[in-house]
């Protein structure tokens, strides 16, 4: 036995020399190809020591600071290694037009997202489709955020906030502090349940729904890049959840059918009920229910970490939150009435808060193709090859020096002097959805543009400004002593938020 202990070792170290030695060689190997070997008329290749790791850790750790990084040494086009994939970059106003508006023949989005997606949102619908029917899904969609929707949905979410303050525990006597990413997630759930879902799901929010959103956002975990079939722990519960959301869902249907009673309501179940494909088909059931989970998933990630940006923001600058109050006092009268979709556009300032902190903290930093042609930049030598998948952040620009003075100051006054809209001037373009900007020469883009633009933008800025103005009505929020400014962003999970706890000090007024 004894004699066994040391050949035991001497082959545990065999075993580690061998494995040293394949990977060093490997880097070896990596760096000889980079050097020498990869193709001229190719974006260039930010440089790595690991093969398929490549550059993953430092873009995963801070996507805009490699960009901008990687723009310093090689300009707005370069190709990096995402765990083993060759992703080209093309940042600035004209990559966001070459990637953003880019042929369909040319560059697909399903391939990138369908994977990842398809097990949360479902079959048949956004990137388990053709591209042509998920343009007649966001039409149908735009067509249910109606004006009429959405002047409904003001005094609803108001109630909705007001609700959350009363009886969520979290507001108790006259100040205190809160852990703002958990506060503004469960406030977003309940205004969009209460909204775009409908009755019966916003009744279900409270109780066995929410457990089921939270399982099924498991599957945005960024390991399921990679594993999204794996039969691993979060995966299961993700797909329980899936399967029982969509029996809520189908269930919610059948009884509105059988009953027809509120047909004359305008909320999104109903909406979809009613519309029709193109070539004459009532949507089926199942991907009303597939819809539905779409944009619960798709909006709350976004809207849930940018109102938390937003309330941080005003607890480090608590002027601004004393400016927005005395907007709406002298827009709205010293009583502060309930508010109408009409008092909105009275609130230029609460508008640009919003903007403002979208340009800085949007939590989507990286937009994704795959190229199906090999594709010619324009200006450039370059040809990029269909094993690149195209990686535009118009994230960048908005954090330009170029087009935004002290672009990482939040100043939301910045928005009084600028003349162009969100989008720039220019072309419009319809791409079935109904008419959009072609809106890639803005350096503003928070909501994306071309055919994956988002639908979600007015329903966004309705909510937001709602649940804004009606906590500045009830409070001043502060940092807690220790801290100054924000907290830094952390870019672990596939949307970005802010690092926790992200916690603020609240003072009820009056
Ligand atoms: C502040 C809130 C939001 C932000 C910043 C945001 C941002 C974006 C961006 C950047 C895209 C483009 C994705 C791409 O090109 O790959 C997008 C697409 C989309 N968003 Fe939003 N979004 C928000 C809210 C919402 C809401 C509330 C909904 C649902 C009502 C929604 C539904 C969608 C849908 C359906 C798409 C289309 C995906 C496609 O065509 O590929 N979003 N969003």
């Amino acid at each position: 036995m004894e004699l066994l202990v040391p050949l035991v070792i001497g082959q545990i170290l065999r075993i580690i020399s061998y494995v040293a030695a394949i990977a060093l060689i490997s880097v070896v190997v990596n760096l000889i190809h980079q050097q020498f070997f990869y193709q001229r008329n190719e974006p260039p290749l930010v440089f790595h020591w690991f093969p398929f790791i490549g550059s993953t850790v430092a873009y995963g750790m801070d996507p805009y600071k490699f960009f901008f990084a990687c723009r310093e040494k090689h300009g707005d086009i370069f190709t990096f290694i995402l765990l083993g994939k060759k992703i080209t970059v093309y940042l600035g106003i004209e990559g966001n037009e070459f990637i953003l508006n880019g042929k369909l023949k040319d560059v697909n989005a399903e391939e990138v997202y369908g994977k990842l997606t398809t097990p949360v949102f479902g079959s048949d619908v956004v990137y388990d489709c053709p591209n042509s029917k998920l343009m007649e899904q966001k039409k149908f969609v735009k067509f249910g955020l109606s004006q009429e929707a959405l002047e409904s949905y003001v005094p609803a979410i108001e109630e909705e906030v007001k609700q959350y303050i009363k009886t969520s525990g979290q507001f108790k006597g006259h100040t205190g502090t809160i852990n703002l990413p958990t506060v503004m997630a469960e406030i977003t759930i309940f205004t969009a349940g209460r909204t775009l879902q409908g009755p019966e799901v916003r009744a279900k929010l409270t109780t066995e729904f929410a457990d089921l959103y939270h399982d099924l956002d498991l599957g945005f975990s960024p390991i399921n890049f990679m594993l999204p079939w794996a039969p691993l722990p979060h995966n299961r519960k993700r797909d329980i959840a899936h399967a029982r959301m969509r029996e809520i869902y189908l269930q919610i249907i059948h009884e509105r059918r059988a009953t027809g009673e509120q047909e004359t309501k305008k909320d999104m179940i109903w909406n979809l009920m009613r519309c029709v494909y193109r070539d004459g088909h009532t949507i089926p059931d199942k991907e009303i229910a597939h819809m539905m989970i779409t944009l619960l998933m798709a909006g709350q990630h976004s809207s849930s970490a940018i109102s938390c940006w937003i309330m941080l923001r005003l607890a480090s600058e608590p002027e601004m939150t004393e400016k927005l109050y005395a907007e709406q006092v002298q827009a709205l009268g010293k009583d502060l009435p309930p508010l109408e979709f009409g008092h909105l556009e009275k609130l230029p300032l609460h508008a640009f808060v919003i903007k403002e902190t979208l340009r800085i903290h949007s939590s989507i930093h990286t937009l994704m193709r795959k190229v199906k042609n090999p594709l010619s930049v324009p200006g450039t030598n370059y040809v990029i090859p269909t094993s690149h998948t195209l990686l535009s952040s118009p994230g960048v620009t908005a954090r330009d020096e170029q087009f935004f003075k002290n672009a990482m100051t939040w100043d939301p006054h910045r928005w009084e002097s600028r003349v162009e809209d969100d989008e720039g001037e220019g072309d419009t373009v319809d791409y079935g959805y109904g008419t959009v900007s072609k809106g890639t020469r803005s350096p503003y883009l928070p909501f994306g543009a071309g055919r994956h633009r988002c639908i979600g933008e007015k329903f966004a800025y309705l909510n937001l400004t709602v649940i804004v103005a009606t906590l500045v009505r009830e409070f001043r929020f502060f940092n807690p002593e220790d801290r100054v400014g924000v907290p830094e962003t952390d870019y672990s999970s596939l949307f970005s938020r802010p690092v926790q706890p992200a916690t603020v000090r609240w003072e009820r007024r009056g």
